[in-house]
């Protein structure tokens, strides 16, 4: 047997090797603390977990689903981006629900582009836009988000050439892994440079509801324009911690929906009804979990940056999303530092380079951890440096 070249491009998702090293950890007995994966640690609220009970008692809601999900989630969400951003949406064209956000980031990558053709990549970036990217048989053509541009992409930058071959963007604010923001001047800039190239637009907004100091978050669908270029992807995973139940969703251009939904439909059988009523429900029902998450999250994002910073890790205080990106130390590479902080105080951290590499020189942080456990985390990474400046010089894990 013989596996397809793109197999040779195509590593296991970053997580896959993270998860490894932290069950190896376990079972020699060592007891690791995990700022790793986002995935939130608060339950999926009870009156959601209620509805999908009850919907999966309901026979109607054992059979094939259809691959563009029941017309009441589709109305839920157009209900939904009217009430967040004021932006309408035909349910019907503009609307298509997916099994999580990461399902149609990489499968729209099989509608937009042909073997060869380039696709814009943030570096660093969530890793499904350049795998969807080499699946597709597409080139990533990547574009650096540094910290002297505040982790946005200099659309000035990108060279003629590449934009005569690229078919499409991609954007992700608030972002994952830096934490930054973006404003809708951004958004307009891109709208500007894909009319006048003729590239498709896809912006990932699966972390518009973890916002912290009343920061109010921008759809691109606001920006004028966005619905002739682009979409936009949101996820339930991270506001209503429905990681588990896999449930996401695109909006916009009814084009881009149209083509993703004909790849969909001949790939998966869509979404589990009984999950697509959970979605209704959590979209549609109260929303006061939401805000109390947030100031736990906010809590939490203060102490670890508070801490990394003490360790003169110069870490930034995100205005939203669930991450902390902070820089190693000088005389580390991002991935010596997370092994390092593995081997000397079982603390998980994930690397930087793992994102792209302009993400070298820095690790991201993940809130999504229990408060004693953040609490246990922190100070482990306070004895980390004691340990390294000579003050603590025993092992800390004998
Ligand atoms: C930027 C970004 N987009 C999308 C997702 C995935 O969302 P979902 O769980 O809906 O697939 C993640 C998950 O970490 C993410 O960080």
């Amino acid at each position: 047997m013989k596996l397809a070249k793109r197999m040779e491009k195509l590593p296991p998702y970053l997580f896959v090797e993270i998860t490894r090293k932290i069950a190896e950890k376990k079972a020699k007995g060592e007891d690791v603390v995990s700022f790793g994966i986002g995935d939130p640690d608060f339950p999926t609220p009870p009156h959601i977990i209620n509805r999908l009970c009850q919907a999966a008692q309901e026979p109607a809601n054992h059979r094939y689903p259809e691959t563009v999900g029941l017309p009441e989630l589709r109305r839920a969400i157009a209900s939904w981006h009217q009430n967040h951003f004021g932006v309408s949406l035909d349910a019907d064209k503009e609307v298509l629900p997916l099994i999580g956000a990461k399902e149609g980031i990489v499968h729209i990558a099989l509608c937009l582009l042909d073997p060869g053709d380039v696709a814009l990549v943030p570096d660093p970036a969530y890793p499904p836009y350049t795998m969807g990217t080499i699946l597709a048989g597409g080139k990533p053509y990547y574009l650096p988000l540094t910290e002297e541009n505040d982790f946005l992409p200099d659309l000035e930058a990108i060279p003629n050439d590449i934009l005569k071959q690229a078919k499409l963007v991609w954007l992700n604010y608030p972002n994952n892994p830096t934490g930054t923001v973006a404003d809708l001047d951004l958004f307009q800039r891109v709208v500007s440079l894909a009319r006048q190239h003729n590239i498709a637009v896809c912006h990932d907004a699966a972390y518009t509801e973890v916002t912290f100091d009343g920061y109010q978050p921008v759809s691109f669908m606001q920006t004028e324009g966005a619905k002739e270029v682009g979409v936009e992807f949101h996820s339930l995973s991270k506001s209503y911690n429905m990681t588990g139940w896999r449930i996401g969703m695109v909006v916009g251009n009814a084009e881009m929906i149209d083509a993703l939904g004909r790849v969909k439909s001949n790939l998966d059988s869509g979404i589990p009804q009984a999950i697509q009523c959970a979605a209704i429900e959590a979209l549609t029902g109260p929303q006061d979990s939401i805000k109390e998450q947030n100031a736990r999250y906010q809590r939490r994002r203060d102490l670890v940056v508070d801490k990394l910073n003490s360790m003169g890790l110069q870490a930034r205080l995100p205005k939203a999303g669930l991450y902390v990106w902070a820089k190693v130390p000088s005389s580390y590479t991002s991935v010596e530092f997370t092994n390092d902080l593995l081997e000397q105080v079982g603390v998980v951290v994930t690397p930087g380079v793992g994102y792209g590499k302009r993400g070298e020189g820095y690790v991201r942080l993940s809130l999504t951890i229990a408060d004693a456990s953040l609490v246990k985390g922190l100070s482990r990474l306070a004895e980390w440096r004691d340990r390294k400046s000579g003050l603590v010089k025993k092992a800390y894990l004998t």
